[in-house]
């Protein structure tokens, strides 16, 4: 069972969407929050993917459904979320996670590149979180929680990606404010670098890049999938009711590095918070 901090039974009776809930991240919340009790709406592209994340749940004694859609089409998201009220008469939680892009500098990002990595990481975002809003977060509440990256003070490589997430914490904050009469917080999540499966989309060149990460990050470690979820988590309950438009950083203190400052050795270990025993290592830091 996931070794959740957060109470049993937290989201008894809630719908909780979580987009790119096949791999990763994503896979990981959907475990948690149907740790604690929510019924669990998987969305992303892969049918099979998606479906082996349902069976892993149930075979721990949770709920999830799958509900392939490709958030990049209007339509397709229009009908899925319709699908799902339709179903479920309900939805208290998005976690806008679905996301994806490949390295490449500025320079060599054609408009289809660029086009595609805005679609998925930001224009998705907006799809989802403005269905569920209109089609049942309107009526009764809810809660919204975007995952987006460290792209503080650019995103070298991932410009494309970059650009998308700043995006989307401007549009965290504007839905915030706009959405608040309804009773809908709208925050988000920004994550470090973390071992998980989204690192195997870096090319086997980028090896020995990624190894090095832990030296520029305080903490001096990778993150892991469980200590994002409960992030998520925790934005998504009721012990952040009074949090709205905020996002919220889990990276070790990465982004508080600066140039020329040297970076203290660690006098104590920080110990890695690993709820999700089902966590997959990814490619680049096994040792084969
Ligand atoms: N995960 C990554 N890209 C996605 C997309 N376009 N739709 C749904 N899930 C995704």
């Amino acid at each position: 069972m996931y070794r959740s901090v957060f109470q049993p039974g937290l989201f008894k009776d809630q719908l909780i969407i979580v987009t790119g809930g096949g791999s990763g991240i994503g896979r990981c919340t959907a475990h948690e929050l149907a740790a604690l009790g929510a019924t669990v709406a998987l969305v992303g592209r892969d049918p099979d993917k998606l479906a082996r994340v349902c069976g892993e749940i149930a075979a721990v004694g949770g709920v999830a459904q799958a509900w392939p859609c490709n958030i990049r089409d209007e339509a397709a998201v229009q009908a899925l979320v319709a699908a799902i009220v339709a179903a479920h008469g309900r939805i208290d939680g998005l976690v806008n996670n679905a996301g994806g892009q490949f390295p490449a500098p500025l320079k060599d990002i054609s408009l289809k590149g660029w086009e595609a990595v805005l679609q998925t990481n930001l224009t998705g975002g907006f799809l989802m979180a403005r269905e569920c809003l209109n089609q049942a977060m309107q009526a009764r509440g809810g809660a919204v929680v975007n995952i987006v990256a460290d792209m503080w003070g650019g995103m070298p490589n991932m410009g494309h990606s970059g650009a998308a997430r700043a995006g989307m914490v401007n549009f965290t904050e504007t839905a915030a404010f706009e959405w608040a009469q309804y009773g809908v917080r709208v925050n988000a999540v920004a994550p470090g670098y973390v071992a998980s499966s989204g690192m195997d989309a870096y090319p086997p060149s980028m090896k020995q890049t990624i190894l090095a990460f832990p030296q520029t990050v305080p903490l001096k470690r990778f993150g892991t999938e469980a200590e994002i979820s409960a992030a998520i988590v925790f934005l998504l309950s009721e012990a952040a009711a009074f949090i709205t438009g905020t996002t919220l950083r889990v990276d070790g203190g990465r982004p508080n590095v600066r140039p020329g400052m040297p970076m203290p050795a660690l006098r104590n270990p920080n110990t890695p918070f690993d709820g999700f025993h089902l966590a997959q290592t990814p490619r680049v830091l096994r040792e084969d």
